[in-house]
């Protein structure tokens, strides 16, 4: 029996961060299997000796679902799919070898990372994997080691660029669907991208600075004024990358602050729990990407600089 068919074909969430113990756990609870994949021993210890625990929206109700985790460091190499749900600044060159070494060439790599930069990582990096680009809204926020707390339901599009071969992204749509997920098929991922990175630029350094939910933005006309400015320079940058001529953006980032107003963003996650942030690929990118066009960024490279000082 040839290599590829000895090894199994499993799902594989990479991360046991919010996003990653969430997508486990969706899954788990619609009885599909998958294994987390763990930066620590320890949490893929607790996640096999306790489950995984998945809190409903405001934490009224909570399933334990029985979880099967190991470290990556421990893992062995997986044909499949695998949910990729570390944040931008884990996806460091020691993680894509491990990749590299974990997924072989025929897997099916997802990336959700917020920002820009990772998708052109992975393809470097892993050349011959299907990279079947994810963008989610679903807001998760890890309680625990495993446990996690659903706070807002969102969707989750998935980017049909032609690079993917067709079965491959059906049967990550299929997946994340039987898992419950609202789940769509983009030809314009880029433009998803885009936008998504435009409201990550407006609401994560906001709330991260200042410390509030993502609904504290539009509390006081100072926040709002501030979450305006920054807006409006990101859009200007964002413009000939795909963004020209949408005119409700502002009514988009205001949508998201209300729709996930209880919400703590992943950027103020990151910052309570003194992890390196995704500013850099974020607020960081949206700078350069500026430089590029000969354009200054002042709001994006000041907020890079205040988010980074924080530690
Ligand atoms: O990064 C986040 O927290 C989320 O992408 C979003 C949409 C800003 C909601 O919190």
């Amino acid at each position: 029996m040839g290599m590829k068919r000895a090894m199994d074909e499993k799902t594989v969430v990479l991360g046991g961060g919010s996003l990653g113990l969430l997508l486990a756990g969706k899954l788990y609870a619609a009885g599909l299997k998958c294994v987390v994949w763990t930066r620590t021993r320890e949490q893929a210890a607790r996640l096999n000796e306790d489950g995984l625990i998945v809190e409903a929206g405001g934490g009224e109700s909570a399933s334990r679902l029985p979880a099967v985790a190991c470290a990556w460091e421990d893992a062995a190499p997986a044909a499949g799919i695998v949910l990729l749900a570390v944040k931008q600044p884990a996806l460091t060159e020691r993680l894509l070898k491990r990749l590299a070494e974990l997924v072989p060439p025929g897997g099916t790599i997802v990336p959700f990372q917020n920002g820009v930069g990772h998708v052109e990582a992975l393809r470097e990096a892993l050349p011959g994997r299907e990279i079947v680009v994810a963008v989610t809204t679903e807001g998760a926020l890890r309680m625990d080691a495993n446990r996690v707390r659903h706070t807002g339901a969102g969707d989750i599009r998935l980017g049909d660029d032609g690079r993917s071969r067709p079965e491959r992204l059906f049967a990550v749509e299929r997946m994340l669907m039987q898992a419950g997920f609202s789940v769509f098929l983009s030809k314009q991922l880029d433009k998803e991208t885009m936008r998504k990175l435009l409201i990550n630029a407006v609401i994560n350094p906001i709330t991260a600075i200042l410390r509030i939910p993502n609904g504290g933005i539009a509390e006081s006309p100072e926040r709002l004024a501030l979450a305006e400015a920054l807006f409006r320079e990101t859009f200007e940058v964002l413009g000939p990358h795909g963004l020209e001529g949408e005119s409700d953006l502002w009514q988009a980032v205001l949508r998201v602050c209300e729709a996930t107003a209880g919400n703590r963003s992943s950027m103020l996650q990151d910052v309570e729990a003194g992890r390196t942030t995704e500013i850099d690929s974020i607020n960081g990118a949206i700078a350069r990407m500026a430089a590029k066009q000969g354009l200054d960024a002042p709001w994006n490279r000041a907020v890079t600089a205040l988010v980074k000082a924080i530690h």
